[in-house]
């Protein structure tokens, strides 16, 4: 009996949350495994009531499930960083999720913006690590609110925390099996502190990985290659910010933030999945919103922490066969079926 932590969140959370869980029900009798869900109330409507983000309780709490399914995080009536670190990156830190895995994964060729590239040119893996960089809001201020005023943002990266986002990054390159390919993208000719140490400890867990090929590509050039050249990836490792940066520009690349999906994993302990489009506040109560991405988390949820990889295998194979068949488009309001519609058409496809 599997337990499963869901917090469908602010906006659209709530409603793609609940067409990723009627999938869930779903494989889960398919496939014949049990599981419990336990709602978190966290979120913007909570902190307007009553202050609260998330509390130290119930993130002990959420330290004995198997797996957290979140929605979105963002709220227009609260100020920008209170929910996102007081709720999203507390989770992450707390429960020391330090790798965010994002497949970018192209699945109707309709769908990519980029001229005359195929799903067997946009399918690569993003490793970003998530527990450190800019991140860890370390900085301050300097005469604050006057002329001379200096504000100051550092980033944080320790040996051991690169290493084990490296290593991960090598293992799953090994067990992706695809074309055994790991780019780091970094700014080593620039951040000369953070970058070296990356770059340094980079090329020494190579050196364990003689069957894994390696490549260095500048955060920069990484964006322009994500254009021009997406076939040439197949593993990214690279740190916090870089990473948030260019999946949404890999989000855009498979077809857009509605088919995004990501994980906030602990491979030691407990992982979060997450569709990693945002609230999308403008969209909210319409049934207007692309599911695939909660959808897609529910895959990934599945695969990597209850290992029901068919279960797993058999969503990603009904998302695919929908993308490409009955779609008009991956972007809200004009995908041709309600968010529910959606959420059904996959069940119907399993
Ligand atoms: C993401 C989001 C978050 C991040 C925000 C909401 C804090 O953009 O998951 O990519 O920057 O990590
Ligand atoms: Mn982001």
């Amino acid at each position: 009996m599997y337990k499963i932590a869901v917090m469908p969140g602010d906006g659209t959370g709530p409603e793609v949350v609940k067409e990723g869980l009627k999938v869930l029900a779903h494989v889960s009798k398919k496939f014949g495994f049990k599981y419990t869900t336990k709602n978190f109330d966290c979120g913007g409507e909570r902190y307007l009531k009553t202050g609260q983000t998330i509390t130290d309780q119930e993130i002990a709490d959420l330290k004995t499930f198997d797996a957290i399914y979140l929605g979105a995080i963002g709220h227009p009536d609260v100020k920008p960083g209170i929910l996102e670190q007081g709720i999203l990156l507390k989770t992450r830190f707390a429960l020391d999720q330090y790798i965010n895995l994002r497949p970018v994964k192209l699945y109707n060729q309709a769908f990519c913006p980029l001229k005359d590239k195929t799903p067997e040119d946009v399918d690569f893996v993003v490793v970003r690590e998530n527990s450190e960089g800019l991140y860890k809001g370390m900085g301050e201020f300097q005469n604050k609110g006057t002329a001379d005023e200096v504000a100051i943002q550092i980033s944080y990266n320790t040996r051991k925390g690169v290493e084990r986002c490296i290593r991960y990054a090598f293992e799953y390159t090994k067990k992706r099996n695809k074309r055994k390919n790991l780019t780091l993208c970094g700014k080593t000719n620039v951040l000369t502190f953070a970058w070296d140490l990356w770059k340094r400890t980079f090329d020494e867990v190579a050196k364990e990985y003689p069957d894994v090929t390696t490549d260095y590509a500048h955060v920069d050039a990484t964006t322009m290659w994500f254009v021009k050249n997406p076939e040439w990836f197949d593993v990214i490792v690279t740190d916090n910010m870089f990473g948030d940066i260019i999946t949404d520009l890999g989000a855009m690349v498979q077809g857009g933030m509605g088919i995004a999906a990501g994980g906030n994993l602990n491979p030691q302990g407990v992982s979060m999945y997450e569709p990693i489009g945002g609230s999308a506040p403008k969209y909210t109560g319409k049934n207007v919103i692309n599911p695939l991405a909660a959808i897609c988390s529910v895959g990934m949820l599945l695969e990597i922490s209850l290992n029901e990889v068919k279960a797993a295998k058999a969503i990603e194979d009904a998302v695919i066969k929908i993308v490409r068949n009955d779609l008009k488009s991956l972007s809200a309001g004009k995908m041709g079926y309600s968010t529910t519609e959606i959420g059904d058409l996959v069940v119907k496809n399993i």
